[in-house]
């Protein structure tokens, strides 16, 4: 437990800071950070992790498919599944923009063991979607794009991630200036094909996404006009989750949106995360120079409880709570972006 007694549940494990997109709400950098870790240093990370009774990996970047091991990555951690004691890995997941996931690549990260894909795409249309992500080639970029990950839903598919059991979902960034006319766009995609569509509110992480509170769409905005054409009934949320969720009245599934920005979800925090060169961060908001170096941890002559026994430290003083903090410190509840430096979202790993 942390400081405000929240388990570690969830590792955001960043393999590559680079991404083959440049969405501009993230900004990817265009250099790899230094040192990055190996293999075998990521396996000990997910066997420490477990050991501390952590159940889910989320494998993320920069564009998690942009890493050459990923697939053999995936394989080595099965044996972390079928531990017969209560430190059991539960599931691994992916983030990623889907560009990159050809048939071939869909079937492979399947046999690996890989559990369930969440694909991110912020419009249906060629332009928007050139805009989203920041495509130097017009709205012809925009319509490759949008057909590749279209097609990259339906690979997972084929390969046997089941979206009826939450294998297959899509987030979509909303901004206000940028693609809030793509609401129903995606939120018909989304119904067609079968999939979870996660709407998420614009957040402040890093510096250089030219964030404002102008810029956000909101949560209760982005469900009032989606229940307007297709009425929607609330469900609980899920412990330790990310989400507010709604079920489609007429059956067509399930409708999420990530309020980060205005419902905090911070009280029941439980994600650890990583970067490719091994800083970890309990924050997706934390300042750059408070990442943990686990780097000098992986020295065998430590001792193998050495990565460990850093990780417990590390997370039992962990009193992050920084969405909740910035609601509170305003009193109309309005929000504003505080002047602390922080890490880049495509470094963090989201
Ligand atoms: P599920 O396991 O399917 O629920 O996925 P997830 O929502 O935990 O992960 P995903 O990578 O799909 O992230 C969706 C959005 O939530 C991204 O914009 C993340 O940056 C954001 N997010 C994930 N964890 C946190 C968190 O702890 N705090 C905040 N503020 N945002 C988060
Ligand atoms: N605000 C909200 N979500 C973001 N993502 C990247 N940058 C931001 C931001 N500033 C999303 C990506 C991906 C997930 C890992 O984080 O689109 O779905
Ligand atoms: Fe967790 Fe920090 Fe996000 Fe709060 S702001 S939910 S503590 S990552």
């Amino acid at each position: 437990m942390d400081t405000q007694g929240r388990p570690l549940g969830v590792l955001r494990l960043s393999l590559t800071a680079l991404c083959n997109l440049a969405c501009p709400y993230c900004c990817p950098d265009a250099l790899e950070p230094p040192g990055l870790l190996t293999l075998s240093q990521r396996v000990q990370l997910v066997e420490a992790f477990v050991a501390l009774g952590g159940h889910t990996l989320r494998l993320t970047g920069g564009e998690p498919l942009l890493y050459p091991d990923l697939e053999a990555l995936i394989r080595e951690l099965q044996r972390l599944k079928h531990a017969s004691s209560s430190a059991r890995l539960r599931e691994i997941a992916l983030t990623t923009n889907g560009v990159l996931l050809s048939e071939q690549r869909a079937i492979q990260l399947r046999e690996a063991g890989l559990d369930r894909i969440t694909f991110s795409l912020d419009g249906t249309t060629a332009e928007a979607v050139a805009r989203m992500a920041g495509l130097k080639g017009g709205d012809a970029a925009g319509q490759i794009v949008l057909n590749k990950v279209v097609a990259a839903i339906e690979h997972a598919r084929h390969a046997g991630f089941d979206p009826d059991r939450g294998q297959i979902k899509l987030n979509a960034v909303m901004t206000r200036s940028g693609n809030a006319d793509q609401l129903l766009g995606l939120a018909s995609l989304a119904r067609q094909r079968g999939v979870e569509l996660r709407l998420i509110e614009f957040m402040d992480v890093g510096n250089r996404n030219g964030w404002s509170p102008e810029g956000v769409l909101t949560a209760d905005e982005m469900v009032k006009t989606i229940d307007h054409h297709w009425p929607l009934d609330p469900l609980d949320r899920h412990p330790h989750g990310t989400t507010l969720r709604w079920r489609y009245r007429d059956g067509h599934g399930l409708l999420s949106v990530i309020a980060s920005i205005t419902s905090p979800f911070c009280g029941d925090c439980n994600r650890l995360r990583v970067t490719a060169d091994g800083k970890a961060y309990t924050c997706l908001f934390a300042t750059p120079e408070s990442g943990i170096d686990l780097k000098p941890l992986f020295d065998a002559s430590l001792g193998s409880g050495a990565l460990r026994d850093g990780l417990l430290a590390l997370w039992s003083r962990r009193q992050d709570r920084y969405s909740e903090e910035r609601m509170e410190h305003r009193s109309d509840h309005s929000v504003e972006q505080s002047a602390e430096p922080r890490a880049e979202m495509a470094y963090l790993g989201g």
